[in-house]
């Protein structure tokens, strides 16, 4: 797979990129990302690329001119499955959506800043909107980062347990179960005897049935979905 990201704050999101699973998806070839200064679009010697909003407000907004140039460029060298605009207005992100966009070859993510960008480049260029939650951000690329992270993961051979991924919470709709580790005592508080027992049945029981608990009191709304 390969992400391309088109932002004005490309150290915004290089940490992100540089460490832990993504570093090691990147690291086996798993997928390769790539970021775009929108800055380096810009016509004038200022490199301006955000201007102030017709019919007047506060707030910026990403200049129409830059974007078109930069996008022209990119989808000029492969195609893109999806042209993804990180704004708080998308579509909420949801593991169902992360699954699908982790099946996909070519994803470029577009970042938003200040007011956002001119809604000319979202008419003629943007496939998908994605929200990651009900709160605005100042930018796209912590957005950007979330949902790369949320899909390479999926990718086959990033996660050393090929399976673990399909037992994430959100997978089936429901959260996911407590864990423990060793010591099997700690402050007096002992793990559940059933996940020492060695019985495997039992455990996997165990494990649903906590995991119901949990979502029927935390997040009764996923189960209404299932
Ligand atoms: N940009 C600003 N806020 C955002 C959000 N909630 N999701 C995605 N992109 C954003």
């Amino acid at each position: 797979m390969r992400i391309d990201i088109v932002t004005v704050l490309p150290e915004l999101l290089e940490s992100p990129f540089s460490a832990s699973i993504m570093q090691r998806a990147i690291d086996k070839g798993l997928v390769e990302v790539h970021f775009h200064q929108l800055r380096d679009y810009a016509a004038n010697a200022y490199k301006q690329v955000d201007d102030y909003p017709f019919g007047g407000g506060a707030g910026m907004v990403l200049m129409a001119e830059p974007i078109d140039k930069c996008l022209t460029e990119l989808t000029a060298q492969r195609s893109y499955d999806e042209i993804i605009y990180m704004t708080p207005d998308g579509e909420p992100l949801r593991q169902p959506l992360v699954n699908r966009l982790s099946l996909t070859e070519n994803l470029l993510i577009l970042c938003g800043h200040y007011k956002g960008v001119d809604q000319r480049i979202r008419d003629l260029w943007v496939t998908r909107e994605i929200s990651i939650g009900d709160y605005v951000l100042s930018g796209g690329e912590l957005g950007a980062a979330v949902l790369s992270d949320a899909i390479v993961r999926l990718l086959p051979g990033v996660l050393g347990d090929e399976t673990s991924a399909l037992t994430d919470t959100f997978q089936d709709n429901l959260l996911a179960p407590p864990v423990y580790t060793r010591p099997r005592v700690f402050k007096g508080m002992e793990v559940p005897p059933v996940l020492t027992s060695g019985h495997a049945a039992k455990i996997d029981a165990w494990r649903e049935q906590q995991a119901f608990d949990r979502t029927r009191e935390r997040r009764p709304d996923l189960l209404d979905e299932a």
